[in-house]
């Protein structure tokens, strides 16, 4: 694998991305681990093969500015691509110098490639790419060549060909660099000799036999939802640990309509049996008066745990979907008690779970769409795979204020009104989540001849690709106006329908 040092880059998360696009395994690592935390997370069969130190928003100018030894580089013996303060960090170790540049390169800037380097391998001699940085490297380190120059005038690239070291001031991870992918390539094809063959199968392959190791003969306790997460881990550890694995169902009464028999009729077409709990009364009843929106998910988040926990025996093992993004915590030039995420499921008693080796965490290192993938490999239908993301609170935070059985009963109508709807015109696979949002104020309307004050409804939907950002999703007016249509005239408490046309940021996905 390639082990990425992070220096605290916004980028840092999408090198290892790009990487793993390419079928390199590579994992993100605090800028000051020690080589036996990298060791023990390098997969038995493989071993480090290239080290890329990212960027970060540090000066190596100031004096504790994050830094890495030259001697815990070298032990590796791999090769090294630094990304730009990456490649600052380098120069200076080696004996270069560095200024704050006159010009603050940010954005687009040409470059001109003016050697020859294994790194630029199939690239044009002039690319355009992305650029962030305040200091430059002014003088090389006496072993090193230029390889490209900007057209300010700045090196934007330098290696060391001999000590296999090699620099890019720009961010070849970055969408908007030409090439940049080739660039990533060349890294780790022609530099690393690795040879692109990681995919999830390989994933499966090699956690496998640690996950059989670690359950033993305990039981695996898991809350499943229906959404893609935990619908892949509960099918992919169903495989490994056959009937050991307990999957649990909470019903919260905070759920869509008639979600708890699509979700159980789902899992059975896998061949999962899920225990189903209802204790939808006990959190309504734990909601009751509550309007402030966090301190609604707190008491949800609280109940889950409380109610899932009376079904976990003495040894049982908990498994939960921690994903990648949630463990990387990329700004961990606060130092290593910052590298891990506390994640925001993390309460109290799974701390404890943890501390006794009872959490299993099968997905903590894949991303979104590398767990879809598996999906697809596991044999799980699309209609599955792309159901929109759901928020764990449900229905709570997208009733505004304080929730109860007849605003509940109100928004699962209206919001089965627009999924229908977009599933029947073929909007909601195009779409990337799609909601309704019962506000609190009510607003005058005119039924037949008379005046009628009932509630408003915000229809959201949005594309993105990872729900960081969003846009609102540019439904057709025609189909607007049919779904406002069919909700007024189907759910008599409603008389206004609006559609929200704002992005993120500077709003979020959910109103609350
Ligand atoms: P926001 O509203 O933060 O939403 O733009 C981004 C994505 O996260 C989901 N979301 C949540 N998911 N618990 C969850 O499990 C939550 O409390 C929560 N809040 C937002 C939201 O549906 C969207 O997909």
């Amino acid at each position: 694998m390639i082990v990425i040092l992070d220096f605290g880059s916004q980028y840092t998360q999408l090198i290892a991305r790009r990487l793993r696009e390419i079928g390199v395994y590579s994992e993100i690592f605090p800028y000051n681990v020690s080589k036996n935390e990298i060791h023990s997370h390098v997969f038995s069969v493989d071993k480090v093969e290239g080290i890329i130190l990212s960027g970060g928003p540090s000066s190596v100018l100031e004096p504790d500015s994050p830094t890495v030894s030259l001697e815990f580089l070298e032990e590796f013996g791999v090769p090294i691509l630094g990304i730009c303060y990456g490649m600052q960090l380098i120069c200076k170790l080696k004996g270069g110098k560095l200024e704050k540049s006159k010009f603050r390169e940010y954005g687009y800037t040409e470059l001109e490639i003016v050697s020859n380097s294994k790194l630029f391998r199939g690239v044009p001699n002039s690319i355009v790419v992305w650029m962030s940085h305040g200091d430059s490297v002014v003088k090389l380190p006496d072993s090193f060549k230029t390889v490209a120059i900007t057209r300010n005038g700045i090196i934007a690239s330098a290696e060391d060909e001999k000590n296999k070291i090699f620099c890019v001031q720009f961010h070849p991870e970055v969408f908007h660099t030409q090439y940049g992918k080739e660039i990533l390539k060349n890294f780790a094809f022609e530099i690393c000799n690795l040879n692109g063959n990681w995919s999830v199968e390989k994933f499966i392959e090699y956690n496998e036999k640690e996950i059989k190791n670690f359950v033993g003969d305990r039981d695996v306790v898991m809350a499943v939802s229906g959404g893609v997460d935990s619908t892949v881990m509960a099918v992919y550890l169903s495989k490994i640990i056959g009937n050991k694995l307990i999957p649990i169902f909470v019903n919260t009464g905070l759920l869509r309509m008639n979600e708890e028999e699509e979700v159980i009729e789902n899992f059975k077409s896998l061949g999962i049996k899920v225990r189903y709990i209802d204790a939808s009364e006990e959190f309504l009843y734990a909601l009751k008066g509550i309007k402030d929106p966090e301190e609604k998910r707190k008491i949800i988040g609280r109940k889950f745990v409380e109610v899932l926990f009376k079904d976990i025996k003495e040894s049982d093992i908990l498994a939960q979907g921690t994903l990648y993004p949630d463990v990387i915590e990329t700004s961990s030039v606060k130092g290593p008690s910052a590298t891990i995420k506390t994640h925001h499921n993390r309460v109290k008693e799974i701390r404890q779970l943890e501390k006794e080796g009872r959490i299993l965490e099968p997905f903590k290192f894949l991303f979104k769409d590398e767990v879809r993938k598996l999906g697809k490999v596991l044999g799980i239908p699309d209609r599955i795979l792309n159901r929109h993301p759901f928020p764990g609170p449900g229905l709570a935070v997208r009733i505004i204020g304080d929730v109860n059985y007849e605003k509940l009963n109100i928004l699962r109508k209206v919001d089965k009104i627009f999924i229908d709807n977009l599933k029947n015109e073929g909007f909601y696979d195009k779409v990337w989540q799609s909601f309704a949002v019962l506000l609190s104020d009510k607003a005058v309307g005119v039924m037949g001849d008379e005046r009628s004050y009932g509630y408003v409804v915000v229809l959201r939907s949005v594309d993105s690709v990872d729900g960081m950002t969003a846009d609102w999703s540019r439904l057709p007016y025609d189909f607007l106006n049919k779904v406002a249509n069919e909700i007024i005239r189907e759910v008599h408490e409603v008389t206004r329908v609006v559609y929200d046309i704002t992005s993120k940021p500077p709003a979020t996905i959910e109103w609350e």
